[in-house]
């Protein structure tokens, strides 16, 4: 019986469904069933693909759905158990195993071609189909340790600042080279040693290393969706190789979104791609920002707080990292509820790269029922800063600090941020005076018209709502 029609269909349906869940992924307020619908679609693409070795009589179904046990299992007890901040740990590990997946299909492939080259075989893969196979062995490779080395790095188990390469762009550059330089080798000479392979693969894993050592701090995101677009063209190669549609439009899928991602979050930053890759974040010490000296920062109680705010007519939330985890957003949004009866008017001002995921701040915002006209944009925000009375920043510190503006000797200058100074008032609420996650002291703390609010966000927030509600 001919399946093939049944799988083909199948993996329309499939890519059907990706495209359609990735519509929806574009706003939060769809974003769960979006990530449901493309989830399906990945199932139906399995399921169908189980198909295939039907076809030819001979199959090895028993480990496949050994090896499918075991991988739904671990991904579904990871996906239970990570907490919300440590989602680009996940999402880095997730890359890592599409690239090491994409290694491995290839390895297998690239000896077969071996065996036919070596028996002079008609049937000996094609330039084109080699050269396919040699390129998603390769970007594998690097998306395979570039994205364990991004995951250390996260998790904070690699000190950025302290594990370094000397000359980097040297090294990568002539890593680069070699690995092309190979490649072509193989090419021309294909029945030459499968030894070549392997040493191709080899430069390959250690040039994923060599090319994220460099990047670091706030550049992390970038790179991570960078890899995740390595990952994404990784699997189109092998869709290519297989002549496997789902893999092939699944990849591009892959390869497009986190190409799209990379450039918006380098726009969000104010960087190019070139600079971000070749790295340094971090390096600079900051000039005038120090805190130190006859600089002292200002505290005020909750008490002052909640009048400055409760007689304001326009306050201003600024979510940060530190909101996401002190699991503040629900007792953000009452302070909201309990203002706004009060006749405030309470907005929240959400910067692009604000947390440690993109539209980490939205998502925490939507799933404690915070309207989504609330939300402003980087723009939006950055206009209504200056009719705004109170702006309360909630465990948020790089994208608040004005030395992106005004310190040319600062690591995060040029990048856009929150103008919270062109507010009346500012009001910090963090535990401590330590720097964000660029790992720089912030000036704002400092101003004249910025208080600190000390304690964990959720606290603090919890005593705003009290004393607002006695203000009546
Ligand atoms: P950060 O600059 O990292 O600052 C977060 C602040 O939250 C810290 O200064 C910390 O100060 C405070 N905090 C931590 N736990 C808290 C708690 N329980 N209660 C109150 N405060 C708490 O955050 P941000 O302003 O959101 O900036 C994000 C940074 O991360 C940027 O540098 C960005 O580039 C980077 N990044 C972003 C992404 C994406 S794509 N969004 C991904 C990775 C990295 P204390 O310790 O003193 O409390």
């Amino acid at each position: 019986m001919d399946l093939k029609p049944l799988v083909d269909l199948g993996y329309l349906v499939g890519v059907i469904l990706f495209i359609l869940g990735l519509k929806r992924l574009s706003t939060p307020k769809t974003a769960r069933g979006g990530n449901i619908l493309a989830a399906v679609g990945m199932g139906i693409g399995i399921i169908v693909t189980l198909i295939l070795p039907l076809e030819k009589g001979d199959n090895n179904y028993l480990f496949i759905l050994i090896g499918l046990a075991v991988g739904a299992g671990i991904g579904l007890l990871a996906a239970q158990r990570v907490a919300m901040t440590d989602m680009p740990q996940m999402v880095s590990i997730f890359n890592g195993l599409g690239g090491a997946c994409a290694v491995v299909i290839s390895m297998m492939e690239l000896n077969g071609y071996q065996t036919a080259f070596e028996a002079g075989s008609e049937n000996a893969a094609g330039m084109g189909v080699h050269a396919t196979t040699l390129l998603a062995m390769f970007v594998g490779a690097v998306a395979f340790t570039g994205s364990l080395l991004a995951y250390g790095k996260l998790q904070g188990l690699i000190n950025d600042r302290k594990v370094k390469i000397p000359a980097p762009t040297f090294v990568n550059m002539t890593l680069l080279l070699l690995i092309i330089a190979g490649i072509v080798y193989k090419l021309v000479f294909p029945s030459n040693p499968f030894f070549w392979v392997l040493i191709i693969m080899g430069i390959a894993l250690i040039y994923g290393v060599t090319f994220v050592i460099p990047i670091g701090g706030a550049d992390m995101p970038v790179v991570i969706s960078l890899l995740n677009a390595f990952t994404g063209v990784a699997a189109a190669l092998a869709g290519i190789v297989y002549d496997n549609n789902v893999m092939l439009v699944g990849g591009i899928l892959v390869g497009a979104s986190g190409t799209i991602l990379t450039v918006q979050m380098c726009e969000a930053m104010n960087r190019s791609l070139w600079n971000v890759i070749v790295g340094g974040f971090g390096g600079a010490s900051s000039s005038g920002a120090k805190g130190d000296g006859d600089q002292v920062a200002r505290e005020i109680t909750a008490n002052d707080a909640a009048i400055l705010m409760r007689y304001a007519t326009q306050v201003v939330m600024v979510p940060g990292y530190g909101m996401a985890v002190a699991q503040a957003q629900k007792v953000a949004h009452e302070l909201e509820k309990v203002l706004e009866e009060n006749g405030v008017s309470v907005k929240y001002a959400i910067h692009p790269v604000a947390g440690r995921m993109p539209g980490h701040m939205n998502v925490l915002l939507a799933e404690a029922d915070v309207s989504y006209d609330k939300l402003m944009d980087l723009d939006d925000s950055n206009s209504t800063l200056k009719d705004t009375d109170v702006v309360i920043i909630v465990g948020a510190n790089d994208v608040v600090n004005p030395s992106a503006k005004d310190d040319p000797g600062s690591p995060i200058y040029g990048m856009p941020i929150l103008d919270v100074l062109d507010a009346t008032n500012t009001i910090v609420l963090k535990r401590s005076m330590k720097p964000g996650y660029a790992g720089i002291q912030n000036p704002l703390f400092f101003h004249e018209k910025n208080r600190m609010l000390f304690g964990d966000a959720k606290a603090s927030l919890e005593k705003l709502v009290s004393e607002v509600k006695t203000l009546g």
